[in-house]
C-alpha cells in the first residue's frame, strides 16, 4: 500500500471518521471544498449520519473530485481512542478496497496527534487487505482488493513507514500460521526461518533431532517423538553494531496439536494448526526488527514439533528430562507446549539477555478466563510489566496480568516421582502452566509470558483482523523494542 500526503488530489473514495460531537467540521476547510463540507454538515444536521460507533454512510458523489463518500462513526469523543481509530480505519479501507475504489483520501484531522495517527494509519492500511485465500479457486466473480493508494492529512513519512512495517511483520506471521499442518511441519518452518535469515542477514541455527539429543532438549524431543515429521529447534539472531539492549523472544511452535495419546475430542482439534503461532510471531518479530533496523540485539528461539499419537509417541507416566536437568512426569500429553518451551526458555536464559518474552497458544484455560480478545500476561519484573503493558495498549493488543507466584498452585506442580508434573487440575490452568515455565527461566532475568490462546484464531473479520490467524502480539513486541 502506498500512502501519500493529502494535497487535493482526485481519488475514488473519500473517507472521513467522525465522532458524535463532530458536527460543524470547521477544521476541514482547506482540506475539502466548501460545497462538499456543507453537504456533509447537512447530512449530520438531518441525522442521516449521527457519528454513532460502528455506523457507516456511503454515498456516490457527483461533480466532485471523489466518486464515493464514506462516513464512519466513532461514537462518543470521550470513548474514542487510537485503537478504535485503527479498527475503524481498517474496516473502512477494507470496504473501500472491496468496492472497487483504487485510491482513497482520508481526513483524520483533530482526532489525535499527527504522529500517533500516522503510525496507526500505516498499520491499518497495511493490515486491511490481508485475507488467507490462496487455496480458493478464483472464479469469474472474484474481485481482487482494489485499493492501492491512500492520501492523508495525517502524514509523517517515518511514522507511516513504521506502521506499514509493523503490519508487514504481522502479516508475514499470519501467512505461515494460516497454512495447514499438511503444508507446514517442523522442517518447513525451519526452512522459512533460514530463508528469512538469508534475506535479512540474520544469524540462523537449526537443530535437527540428532543435535537435539546431543543438546539434551528432552522436552522438544518427547513432544515430537510421535510424528513422522521430526522436531526442530531454531535460533535466529539480529545483532547491530552497538546495541543498547539484548532481548530474547521465545515461541511455541506446535505445527499441529492433536493432543498426542491424550487425543483431543471432536471439535477441539480444528484450529490446532494455529498452535505454531508463538514461533511464527517470533519470525514476524525478527523480520520487523530487521526492516526497522532497530538498535537492539534480538534473539529468536523457536521450539518446533508436531504433537501426534503413534507407536513412538511419548506417553502418560513417562518421565523426561529438560535441558536444565529438571525431570518432568507426564500426566497429559496434550499439555505439550510447556514442555517444548521449557527447553527453549533454558536456551534463552543461557545467553543472559536483559529480558525474555515468550509467546504461546498455551492453555484453553486462559481463553476461558479472559475471552477471545485479550491475552494473559505473566511477568516476574515490574518494569518489564509496565513497558509491555504500555506497548500493548498503544497497539490495541490487549493483555491482562495474571499471577505467577501462587503458593498453593506451586504445591500442585510437584510430582511424587519427578521434579515436576506437566499438568495440574482443572482450575487455574493458565497459572499452573505459567508457573511450570518459570521453573526453566533464570530467576535473575526479567521474563514475560504471553498466553495468546484466546485471541489466536479469529472466527470472523473485524478491524485489523481477518478471519483466521491474528498473529496477536507481533506489533506489541515490536513497539516494546522500538521504545526500549
Ligand atoms: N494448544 C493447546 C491450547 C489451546 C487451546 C490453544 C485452544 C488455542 C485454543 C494446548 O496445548 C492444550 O492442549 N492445552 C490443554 C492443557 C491441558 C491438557 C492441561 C488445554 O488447554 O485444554
Ligand atoms: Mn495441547
Ligand atoms: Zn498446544
Amino acid at each position: 500500500m502506498q500512502i501519500k500526503r493529502l494535497s487535493n488530489q482526485a481519488a475514488d473514495a473519500l473517507l472521513i471518521l467522525l465522532r458524535e460531537e463532530d458536527t460543524s467540521l470547521s477544521s476541514f476547510s482547506g482540506l475539502i471544498d466548501d460545497k462538499l463540507r456543507d453537504f456533509i454538515v447537512s447530512l449530520i444536521s438531518r441525522k442521516d449520519f449521527t457519528g454513532k460507533k460502528g455506523s457507516l454512510v456511503k454515498l456516490p458523489l457527483f461533480d466532485s473530485q471523489y466518486k464515493n463518500l464514506y462516513l464512519i462513526g466513532l461514537g462518543k469523543k470521550e470513548k474514542c481512542d487510537i485503537n478504535l481509530i485503527r479498527d475503524s480505519l481498517a474496516w473502512g479501507f477494507r470496504k473501500i478496497g472491496r468496492e472497487r475504489n483504487k485510491t482513497a483520501s482520508v481526513i483524520l484531522k483533530n482526532l489525535s496527534s499527527c504522529k500517533e495517527l500516522a503510525l496507526t494509519l500505516g498499520e491499518a492500511a497495511g493490515l486491511c487487505s490481508y485475507v488467507f485465500d490462496k487455496y480458493k479457486t478464483k472464479d469469474e466473480n472474484y474481485e481482487p482488493f482494489a485499493l492501492t493508494e491512500i492520501y492523508s492529512d495525517s502524514y509523517d513519512e517515518k511514522e507511516i513507514s513504521t506502521g506499514l512495517k509493523l503490519a508487514d511483520a504481522q502479516i508475514f506471521a499470519r501467512e505461515i500460521i494460516n497454512e495447514p499442518g499438511c503444508a507446514v511441519w517442523p522442517a518447513v518452518l525451519a526452512e522459512k526461518a533460514e530463508e528469512l535469515a538469508k534475506k535479512y542477514n540474520l544469524g540462523c541455527e537449526v537443530w535437527d533431532e540428532n543435535k537435539l539429543k546431543a543438546e539434551r532438549m528432552g522436552g522438544v524431543l518427547a513432544v515430537g517423538s510421535g510424528s513422522k515429521n521430526p522436531p526442530r529447534f531454531i535460533h535466529l539472531t539480529y545483532k547491530p553494531e552497538n546495541p543498547v539492549k539484548k532481548i530474547a523472544f521465545v515461541g511455541k511452535g506446535i505445527t499441529f496439536d492433536s493432543g498426542g495419546l491424550d487425543i483431543k475430542p471432536e471439535n477441539f482439534m480444528t484450529t490446532m494448526k494455529g498452535d505454531k503461532t508463538g514461533a511464527c510471531n517470533v519470525l514476524g518479530i525478527m523480520k520487523g526488527v530487521a526492516e526497522l533496523g532497530l538498535n537492539v540485539e534480538v534473539h529468536g528461539f523457536m521450539s518446533v514439533a508436531e504433537n501426534m499419537p503413534s507407536g513412538s509417541a511419548y506417553k502418560p507416566d513417562d518421565i523426561i528430562t529438560a535441558r536444565n536437568g529438571k525431570t518432568i512426569e507426564i500426566n497429559n500429553t496434550d499439555a505439550e507446549g510447556r514442555l517444548v518451551l521449557a527447553d527453549a526458555l533454558c536456551m534463552a536464559s543461557e545467553i543472559k539477555p536483559d529480558a525474555i518474552i515468550d509467546m504461546a497458544t498455551l492453555t484453553g484455560a486462559c481463553m476461558v478466563a479472559l475471552g477471545k480478545w485479550r491475552a494473559g500476561l505473566f511477568v516476574n519484573d515490574e518494569e518489564l510489566c509496565e513497558k509491555i503493558s504500555e506497548a500493548s495498549n498503544r497497539r490495541g493488543e490487549l493483555l491482562w496480568r495474571l499471577p505467577i507466584d501462587d503458593e498453593n498452585i506451586a504445591e500442585t506442580l510437584k510430582s511424587p516421582y519427578a521434579d515436576l508434573i506437566n499438568c495440574g487440575n482443572r482450575y487455574g490452568g493458565a497459572i499452573f502452566a505459567a508457573m511450570f515455565l518459570k521453573e526453566f527461566v533464570d530467576k535473575n532475568i526479567a521474563w514475560a509470558h504471553l498466553d495468546i490462546a484466546g485471541p489466536d484464531t479469529k472466527d470472523k473479520e473485524y478491524g485489523v483482523y481477518s478471519k483466521g490467524a491474528s498473529a496477536f502480539g507481533v506489533r506489541t513486541c515490536l513497539d516494546y523494542l522500538i521504545n526500549s
